[in-house]
């Protein structure tokens, strides 16, 4: 089965042997998917025939989007923390908590139904490849349960048993950091490719942080960590040290960090929909663009800092509020996330890639930035499939 996009104004493919600079742009293209991925690219009037045909007639596209961060399993409703932090109540991750009773109380077909039904909505706005982590139960159980959720949706499943110490640990943390690397995460390590946890004051300490990312290494698992999001936690020379895939949102880095992340490989992931939701300084991506620090972008959906889903929403904040460019906003929310998840197959459209592409209602990819709120996704192809069609 073959798919031909033909008469696409301006392509994106993320793939600088594919067209001009860093973002291999095209104009007049025509891109063919054979088999679910990429087989061909060229201009419009050379194309190969093709089983199915998609007729841009001049529109953009681009990449899917891959959100290499959200906290999409979970019951219940903090609209209320929200309004309240509107109105001047400052974000300090307690309602973490609340959330973990209603999941806890929440059934399996209730918990499936909405983590699907979020799953279908930023599948509808391109998100074609998504990071799911589990967090709301803390108990081994609970997380296990939220991982065996997470992998009907994919196969890029974090365990995030460290997001919180549960109130019946409240005065064992020690107890219940053992329990993590212990017990939690053997019954959750088959259902998961990554570990992660929330290195801030208020939550897990670098040493606690090390010990538990220390198991998760030791069973095979990736390691992802949430630092520096609400002050200096250590976290970002925690990710370097440990090697990690990616360190996530870096709200607050010293110039030390800054250098630390540049000489290394661990992809920075920057959040801004929570800086966004919890009214919060933007964190500086020029500064770690600039230090050659490899930067994602993701929607950290979650309930309680960022209950956000869109990619296209994300771009036009690192747009307006954190000064990158169209082109590098466009990057970091597609071969960015990519290399958060060490993937090499989704993110662009050169050769070989995955056939997951959106086709825009709008004649350029500035038009995402340019016209927030507006439904600028016509089309949304996953693996050569045109999906709704
Ligand atoms: O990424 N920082 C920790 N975890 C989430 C927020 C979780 C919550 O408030 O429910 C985040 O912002
Ligand atoms: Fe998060």
């Amino acid at each position: 089965m073959s798919l031909l996009v033909r008469h696409i104004g301006e392509l994106v493919t993320n793939d600088p042997t594919a067209g001009d600079g860093n973002v291999g742009r095209r104009h007049d293209a025509a891109l063919l998917v054979d088999n679910g991925v990429v087989a061909w690219i060229g201009d419009s009037d050379q194309a190969p025939a093709a089983d199915d045909v998609l007729d841009a007639a001049g529109a953009a596209v681009i990449p899917g989007f891959v959100d290499a961060h959200t906290h999409l399993v979970f019951a219940g409703d903090r609209s209320a923390e929200f309004e309240a932090r509107m109105a001047g109540v400052a974000y300090d991750g307690r309602g973490i908590a609340d959330t973990v009773t209603t999941t806890r109380s929440a059934s399996r077909a209730d918990l499936e139904a909405l983590s699907r039904q979020r799953r279908a909505e930023m599948l509808a706005q391109g998100t074609t490849t998504v990071e799911v982590k589990s967090g709301y139960e803390l108990t081994v159980d609970g997380e296990q349960r939220l991982v065996e959720i997470a992998h009907t949706l994919t196969d890029e499943v974090t365990f995030l048993g460290a997001h919180a110490i549960p109130q019946e640990f409240a005065n064992d943390r020690d107890g219940y950091v053992a329990l993590v690397a212990g017990a939690m995460l053997d019954a959750c390590s088959s259902h998961a490719r990554w570990a992660d946890a929330f290195c801030e004051s208020g939550a897990f300490s670098v040493e606690e942080c090390r010990h538990v990312l220390g198991a998760a290494a030791k069973k095979g698992l990736g390691l992802r960590l949430h630092g520096n999001q609400l002050g200096h936690s250590g976290g970002v020379a925690l990710a370097v040290e440990l090697g990690a895939a990616s360190v996530d949102h870096c709200t607050h880095v010293t110039n030390e960090d800054v250098a630390l992340l540049g000489d290394s490989d661990v992809v920075t992931t920057l959040l801004p929909a929570a800086e966004f939701s919890t009214r919060s300084p933007y964190p500086d991506a020029r500064a770690l663009l600039n230090a050659g620090v490899t930067v994602a972008l993701a929607t950290d959906c979650n309930p309680g800092t960022a209950y956000v889903t869109s990619m296209s929403f994300v771009m036009a904040l690192a747009v307006r509020e954190m000064n990158m460019t169209v082109d590098e906003a466009l990057w970091s929310s597609t071969r960015g996330g990519a290399r958060a998840l060490r993937r090499d197959d989704v993110g662009h459209l050169g050769l070989g890639a995955r056939g997951n592409l959106v086709l825009l209602d709008a004649p350029r990819v500035a038009h995402l930035s340019y016209r927030p709120g507006s439904a600028l996704i016509r089309h949304v192809v996953r693996d050569g499939r045109v999906l709704g069609r």
